[in-house]
């Protein structure tokens, strides 16, 4: 069996073209989506998604601006910066690009993001909205490997989702919204015994932890769904958390790496700025 290919820029590009008609609307009543990317030091895989950031919201018609800020920039100077964001009314969605420098204390400035602008899902009043499904905003990633899941048509309720990674902005919000959707879920770790044997009895698998092409063959049930959220570098090219190769001849469905999960990511992310605007 040949895995069908799960193609995530072109879904993230219907999904894009659909809020650029939503932003247009807003645009029309005077309330063009804002949103601000701050974005802290020179991690270069960091510039590299703050740019395709930016361009997404440009060509939805998102209102976006990036703030650059110096590596030695102090904690104070950034917590008066999101100060200010938080008080201006075009400003509808608040995203500060992590990792942060290490002198930089991430909590403390995710704290101070208002919690309505806080289009990333990370502070901790959209934490706990996540785990009592009150509202509120979502991590992007993991937001859109829900909504490639849905869209590949396969079922959720009932079935057995193993999730490789514990991380606060992937591997325990993916968990809690599969959760949600009723699928018995296990979340495994550097600790889990056996890996593998756990990861065999995914209907859906989702791996996230940032190791090259972990995931071989053998880890997989036959007629499985693959989720590969890694974005590795290895000698200059990019490659996921799955043996995209290997697994895509037992896997029932499978994304690539690029193509896949990230491009969602950026949609779920100009999404959450559209509803911050329309909320008003
Ligand atoms: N760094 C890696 N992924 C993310 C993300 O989703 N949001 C932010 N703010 N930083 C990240």
């Amino acid at each position: 069996m040949t895995a069908k290919i799960i193609d995530g820029k072109a879904i993230a590009q219907e999904i894009r073209a659909d809020l650029a008609k939503h932003v247009a609307q807003l645009t029309a009543q005077g309330n063009t989506p804002g949103l601000t990317v701050v974005l802290v030091g020179d991690n270069p895989a960091s510039k590299v998604y703050v740019r395709s950031k930016q361009r997404a919201c440009e060509e939805a018609g998102i209102n976006s601006t990036v703030h650059r800020l110096a590596e030695e920039t102090t904690q104070e100077e950034l917590l008066d910066l999101i100060t200010q964001l938080n008080a201006d009314s075009t400003v509808h969605g608040i995203l500060v690009q992590l990792p942060l420098p290490g002198h930089l204390n991430e909590e403390e400035v995710i704290n101070a993001i208002l919690p309505e602008k806080d289009v990333d899902g990370f502070h901790p009043i959209n934490v706990g909205k996540l785990q009592i499904g009150a509202g509120g905003f979502v991590p992007c990633t993991p937001a859109g490997i829900l909504e490639l899941v849905k869209r590949t048509e396969v079922p959720i309720a009932g079935q057995n989702v193993v999730v490789l990674g514990r991380s606060n902005i992937v591997g325990k919000p993916v968990a809690t919204l599969f959760l949600q959707e009723n699928a018995t879920v296990t979340i495994c770790h550097s600790r889990t015994k056996d890996v593998a044997a756990e990861a065999r009895r995914a209907d859906i698998l989702i791996a996230a932890v940032g190791r090259p092409k972990l995931v071989k063959r053998d880890w997989v049930k036959p007629g499985a769904v693959v989720i590969d959220v890694g974005i590795n570098r290895v000698n200059g090219k990019i490659v996921g958390d799955v043996d995209f190769e290997e697994v895509k001849e037992v896997a029932g469905a499978i994304t690539p790496v690029p193509g896949g999960v990230g491009p969602m990511t950026i949609a779920m992310l100009l999404k959450a700025t559209v509803e911050a605007a329309a909320r008003g």
